[in-house]
């Protein structure tokens, strides 16, 4: 047994150890996780005079550890699946609201605006809304009627709360000599899908700002299909206000010049301009996914660091210089610790595609991203 005067001295050195550690550190002795600090400058801070600063989450995110990460970052959040049509009426006429409002009552308590994401897309939309009521394939009259019941529904229940929403998802082909997609949609009533999905939401609330959202956007074939499209909307008076860039890029893309050329092309229509699921792989998109040889780790290299930092400062460097246009940039998903890359598609492979490492620290990328010089 240890005398009293033991016992003090070993409480005193116990306590002297602890108080001269970093909470970093104190951690690491522990072995748990670092205790997360907010006392340094963030993303919504750094960026107040340019644009807001968004991340895509889930209602699993909206406690702990990447709560108070949430709070103290971004300024704006998406729903990652929560509002998607699937989600939101997996049945005709019965509407699962307690996922989206979790999220938006989270923003709400916290002063956080909202993105809607999203109205119309050929994926995670439930199969009831393309079936005939007497069996077969649904008549384009009715499909645009179960698709104003929905907008109209969905806008209306966040108007005032959601002052933005992505409309139209994807719907460009990736097959360069097509131009739209081949979807459900376009099958059932060609173009038309598009521009009555626009003015639905815009009747619905004439305040929210409409956007069409699309990926590989910075392609110069891609890009101008896109251009076509918006420019066609434009023509027609469709109700449209922006065009968000989802931005999932890479090491390799899109570079400099391509993305500079991309803003300047949409914005040349009058459209505003958002980055709306940005993220940054250390792996090419379309490649080296497929293609993992046997006992390949996923390491996160320094020189991948390096690189993929550099990449992250051309990135906002353009962001910045363009802030007349761009009203919003949103990452998708919060940090290393969980990125949807990582399951797809059915790699499990890591690709730490974000400012934040597991731990929800920032990594060496961030840096880049909040020191600049303002112009
Ligand atoms: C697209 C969609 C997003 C999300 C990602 C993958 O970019 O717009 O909602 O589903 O794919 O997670």
């Amino acid at each position: 047994m240890m005398s009293r005067t033991k016992t003090f001295r070993f409480i005193v050195t116990l306590w002297l150890y602890f108080s001269t550690l970093t909470g970093f550190e104190y951690a690491q002795a522990q072995q748990l996780t670092p205790i997360q600090t907010t006392d340094y400058k963030s993303l919504k801070e750094a960026y107040q005079a340019y644009f807001s600063i968004g991340v895509a989450l889930g209602p699993k995110n909206l406690v702990g550890d990447e709560a108070r990460l949430i709070r103290h970052q971004f300024n704006s959040i998406t729903a990652e699946n929560a509002m998607k049509m699937g989600n939101l009426q997996p049945f005709e006429g019965k509407f699962y609201w307690k996922n989206a409002d979790s999220i938006v009552n989270f923003a709400q308590q916290n002063g956080i605006k909202v993105r809607g994401h999203n109205l119309c897309w050929h994926e995670q939309t439930p199969n009831w809304i393309f079936k005939g009521k007497v069996g077969g394939e649904v008549t384009k009259a009715i499909l645009l009627q179960r698709l104003k019941t929905h907008i109209t529904t969905v806008v209306n229940r966040y108007k005032g709360k959601i002052y933005a929403w992505d409309v139209v998802n994807e719907a460009i082909d990736d097959n360069p000599n097509n131009d739209l997609r081949n979807s459900r949609w376009y099958q059932i009533c060609g173009e038309d899908y598009i521009l009555k999905a626009f003015e639905y939401a815009h009747a619905a609330d004439p305040d929210a700002q409409l956007f069409y959202n699309d990926y590989n956007t910075e392609r110069p074939e891609k890009r101008e299909r896109i251009y076509r499209l918006l420019k066609r909307l434009k023509d027609k008076g469709v109700p449209i206000h922006g065009i968000g860039l989802q931005a999932h890029w890479s090491l390799q893309e899109p570079t400099e010049d391509e993305l500079v050329s991309a803003i300047k092309r949409y914005a040349s229509l009058g459209l505003k301009i958002q980055f709306t699921e940005l993220d940054i792989s250390i792996y090419p998109w379309e490649k080296n996914r497929r293609e993992r040889k046997a006992n390949e780790t996923d390491q996160f290299t320094t020189e991948l660091e390096q690189k993929q930092l550099k990449q992250y400062a051309m990135v906002f460097k353009v962001f910045r210089s363009f802030k007349d246009v761009i009203t919003n940039v949103t990452f998708w998903n919060i940090s290393d610790r969980h990125s949807w890359l990582d399951e797809y598609p059915v790699m499990g492979r890591k690709n730490y595609p974000l400012l934040f490492d597991q731990n929800l620290q920032p990594k060496k990328a961030y840096w880049e991203v909040i020191n600049f010089k303002p112009h």
